[in-house]
């Protein structure tokens, strides 16, 4: 595997390619606008900046890291010579199955289609593929760079040859792989969004105010953000779409969405994103 298409230059896709660049992968980036692109390359120089200040790497495999991304506007020119397609754009069903019917027409067809969605299933995806066998889920965390784990999602048809290579390859990446099933939520979402929403539930019924919750949360249970912090930085209307494909995915009450939740998202306070969610940000 020496060629990598990411689909998609915003948050997750920009972290991606960063990553596989600063590994020695070539990065063909893909999105819609040339000024997405340049935003996203932008991010990239951005964040490789910071771990050059930490001494991380040096100034210089920055340098040779960005020289390993070129950019595309086209999907066909980008994904034409790709051994490994990893999909970043929206998280919206039809155009997710959209592009992997445009990644099945125009990638090679030994190529490996991988999504980074957070709950869409990868069995609906691989479905409109003549390639089922071939695609699967690599489910990065934000920030990319930073995070260890890449939750390597199996659809129904994901064949373990593809599974294995996906699980080195991420492992070439100085990650931490974990293999899943698909099933709604997979396991980081199945886990950490109904633990969202009891902390959104808690804010609602006044059992505490929201730096009261995440400050139980951060020093209490030593995570690194409280959950409605996280939760702004996910996107309160991710969380939400994540939450009703655990409720609808499982039939079961327990996953239903907080009311004040789906008020947030629908007011359009969704969080770092626009600016204000539970905190607000300037
Ligand atoms: N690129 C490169 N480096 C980055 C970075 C980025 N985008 N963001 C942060 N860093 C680096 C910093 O330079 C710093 O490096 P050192 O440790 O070498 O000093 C380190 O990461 C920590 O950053 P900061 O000091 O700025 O801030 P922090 O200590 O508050 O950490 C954080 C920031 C890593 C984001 C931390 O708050 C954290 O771990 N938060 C929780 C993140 C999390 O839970 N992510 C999963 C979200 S769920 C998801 O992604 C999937 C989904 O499907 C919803």
């Amino acid at each position: 595997m020496k060629s990598i298409s990411v689909i998609g230059s915003g948050t997750m896709g920009n972290g991606i390619a960063h990553v596989f660049a600063q590994h020695g992968y070539t990065v063909s980036l893909i999105d819609i606008k040339s000024e997405f692109l340049e935003k996203g390359l932008a991010t990239i120089s951005k964040n490789m900046d910071r771990q050059v200040a930490k001494g991380a790497i040096s100034a210089e495999e920055k340098e040779t890291s960005l020289a390993r991304i070129s950019t595309f506007t086209s999907l066909e020119e980008g994904v034409k010579n790709a051994d490994l397609v990893v999909e970043a754009a929206t998280e919206n069903m039809s155009l997710k199955l959209d592009i992997f019917r445009q990644l099945d027409q125009f990638s090679p067809a030994k190529s490996i289609l991988a999504t980074n969605t957070s709950s869409i299933s990868i069995t609906k995806i691989a479905a409109v593929t003549k390639r089922p066998a071939q695609v699967i889920g690599m489910h990065f965390m934000n920030p990319v760079p930073v995070m260890k784990l890449v939750e390597v999602i199996r659809g129904y048809a994901t064949s373990d040859e593809v599974t294995q290579t996906i699980m080195g390859l991420s492992r070439n990446l100085s990650k931490d792989p974990v293999e899943v099933n698909d099933y709604p939520g997979f396991v980081a979402n199945r886990i950490l969004m109904p633990m969202i929403n009891e902390a959104i539930y808690s804010l609602y019924e006044g059992v505490a105010g929201v730096s009261e919750i995440d400050t139980v949360m951060k020093l209490g249970m030593a995570h690194p953000m409280g959950p409605l912090q996280l939760a702004d930085f996910i996107g309160l209307d991710v969380c939400l779409s994540i939450l009703r494909v655990l409720h609808d995915g499982f039939g079961n009450p327990k996953y239903a969405p907080c009311p004040l939740l789906v008020n947030m998202v629908e007011a359009g306070f969704k969080g770092v994103k626009t600016g204000e969610g539970f905190y607000q940000y300037t």
